[in-house]
């Protein structure tokens, strides 16, 4: 699954898997007590991102497609204009307001100083929030997603804690993405690195492409070990 294929995507307006509110897993669970910065990997133009910093947080999306980048900005007019930066070698675009950043570009040459703000303040303490992020890719690029994930937070002091949300269902029936997320797959690759604890799991049917199917969504906290 190459950047094209989601370029496309977007330039089509194929996005099925945006949504118009914010996501109730998010609004539910997410532990928003304390301000901290928020990685928000794969972000495309997610209303969660603009929540999150209406609860107060530093906000960071990373996405691939420039569109979707400045498709939000102009449909969140209540964040202002952002100032914009580009880094030619690594064909990564920042724009950025008040407490909130989209890192343009591909999430695996992001390094964990892009995390950051322009004009300091920022809360060193990190959280993640990965909705169609890790599900969003097939299981080569999940591994290499989570090893990147995994180098960007290393550094960040402990506590670093989030919400992933996966979904399950018999691959067989539909190819990806959406991608199928077994709890054998967690085990063995996200427990790793994170502590996940289940706080929500649903059944139910979805629209998955062209078909319904049975669905199972879940939660998870996730803290990096
Ligand atoms: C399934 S969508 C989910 C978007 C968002 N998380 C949401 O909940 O609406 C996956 C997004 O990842 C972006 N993407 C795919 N590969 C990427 C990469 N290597 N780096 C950054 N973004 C990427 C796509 O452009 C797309 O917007």
């Amino acid at each position: 699954m190459d950047h094209n294929f989601w370029q496309s995507r977007w330039q089509n307006n194929e996005i099925g898997f945006h949504q118009p509110k914010v996501n109730d897993y998010l609004f539910k669970h997410f532990e928003k007590a304390l301000p901290k910065r928020v990685l928000v990997p794969l972000c495309g133009k997610s209303k969660d991102l603009l929540w999150l910093w209406q609860q107060g947080q530093w906000v960071v999306g990373v996405e691939l497609t420039e569109k979707a980048c400045r498709d939000f900005w102009a449909e969140n007019p209540e964040l202002g204009t952002p100032s914009e930066k580009f880094d030619t070698e690594r064909g990564l675009r920042f724009f950025e307001t008040d407490r909130i950043k989209l890192v343009c570009g591909d999430f695996f040459t992001v390094n964990s100083a892009d995390l950051t703000f322009q004009n300091g303040g920022a809360p060193s303490a990190l959280s993640i929030y990965d909705r169609a992020a890790y599900i969003a890719l097939p299981l080569d690029l999940r591994q290499r997603y989570l090893d990147h994930l995994t180098s960007l937070v290393r550094t960040s002091p402990r506590p670093v804690s989030g919400l992933l949300i996966t979904i399950e269902y018999d691959q067989s029936l539909k190819n990806g993405p959406p991608f199928s997320i077994t709890q054998k797959e967690l085990a063995e690759r996200w427990d790793l690195h994170f502590n996940l604890t289940e706080l929500e799991s649903v059944k139910e049917m979805q629209k998955l492409g062209p078909s319904e199917l049975e669905v199972t969504e879940r939660a998870h906290r996730i803290e990096f070990k």
